[in-house]
């Protein structure tokens, strides 16, 4: 079948459209350009080697294009406040004068000494009664930013071959990953402490990219920590649609590769592929968390580099 294009796309470059066709009869049922985005790339170690030849600031120097301003006087709903990337998130919120509304299980003297503005116990992600509980609990009305970070990942490597799959862990890690940001978006929107304009950032992972799979795990493995983080991907979508109608945008962010206790069994690896503190993750993600709006709403970003990430 011939397919007579019009003028504007003959002119339009391959690598900066695409065409969507659409119909069952094969005629143009509805043409619509869109931009193809520059991603990301899955190889962790070129990644950085590229950041480095190329001097990226973006990826190697957050400080050099990091605008924290919004966030004064901002209400933001944290999870996972009490330690790792999320007490980083916490310290950098505190320090650029946002509230911070921190649900955690437990909190920590780190979080304690930032004086949040609420401190709310008891949020096991995995419990739908806890997570019930926020609507009593949150006692200073709508925020303005929620982030969803907490998360788990087992320990030891999960193989067939070797026997060292296991199930109720790879429950516990989607459960955690995908249903709890759920749980707490839920019952923050049904409480009305989520409204119009507030910015929502689902903390997932490159590990949920199903496409990068074959780069990442070239010998698969890790099965419960991959299927949790992309199913916390669909989540972010699904969320991100329904909340479009009310000028919700949702983003899904990979926080970059950062030294914490969750990355602790990879110390080996930090330095050659470029692990970053805490500290410096939490400005890359809020950097992101301040992008966030409606036309970017259910896009995957690679937080260290601001690029896309393919499902
Ligand atoms: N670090 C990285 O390089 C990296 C890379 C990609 C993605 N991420 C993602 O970034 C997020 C933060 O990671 P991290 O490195 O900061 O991890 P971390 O140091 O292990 O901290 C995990 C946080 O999640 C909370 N949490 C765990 N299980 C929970 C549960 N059942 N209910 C409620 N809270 C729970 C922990 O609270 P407790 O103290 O109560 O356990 C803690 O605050 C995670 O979603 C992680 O998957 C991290």
């Amino acid at each position: 079948m011939k397919v007579f294009l019009p003028l504007a796309l003959t002119l339009a470059t391959a690598s900066s459209y695409s065409l969507q066709l659409t119909g069952r009869t094969g005629r143009f049922a509805s043409t619509r350009l869109m931009s193809t985005p520059t991603y990301s790339i899955p190889d962790q170690p070129a990644r950085f080697a590229k950041a480095k030849v190329e001097n990226n600031s973006r990826f190697l120097d957050i400080d050099s294009c990091y605008d924290p301003s919004y966030l004064s006087g901002k209400r933001v709903a944290l999870t996972g406040a009490n330690r790792g990337i999320g007490l980083s998130l916490a310290k950098e919120l505190s320090a650029q004068g946002a509230k911070i509304v921190a649900l955690v299980r437990k909190s920590s003297p780190e979080l304690d000494a930032l004086n949040p503005e609420e401190v709310i116990t008891g949020i096991e992600a995995t419990s739908d009664s806890a997570c019930a509980t926020l609507a009593d609990k949150i006692k200073g009305g709508p925020v303005d930013v929620l982030i969803n970070n907490a998360g788990y990942f087992y320990e030891p490597v999960e193989m067939i071959s070797d026997s060292s799959l296991n199930f109720s862990e790879e429950l516990k890690m989607i459960d955690i990953c995908a249903l709890g940001p759920l749980r707490v978006t839920s019952n923050l929107f049904q409480a009305g402490l989520i409204k119009e304009g507030c910015r929502v950032a689902m903390i997932t992972s490159q590990g949920g990219s199903v496409s990068w799979r074959t780069t990442q795990n070239p010998s698969g493995g890790d099965y419960g920590h991959h299927m949790s983080k992309s199913a916390a991907n669909m989540m972010g979508v699904l969320v991100s649609q329904e909340f479009r109608s009310k000028n919700i945008p949702v983003t899904i962010l990979h926080p970059g590769f950062n030294k914490t206790e969750m990355t602790k069994k990879y110390e080996k690896i930090w330095e050659i592929e470029g692990a970053v503190d805490a500290a410096v993750g939490a400005k890359r993600v809020l950097h992101e968390v301040g992008l966030i709006n409606m036309e970017r709403t259910g896009k995957f970003i690679n937080c260290e580099d601001g690029l896309e990430i393919p499902w």
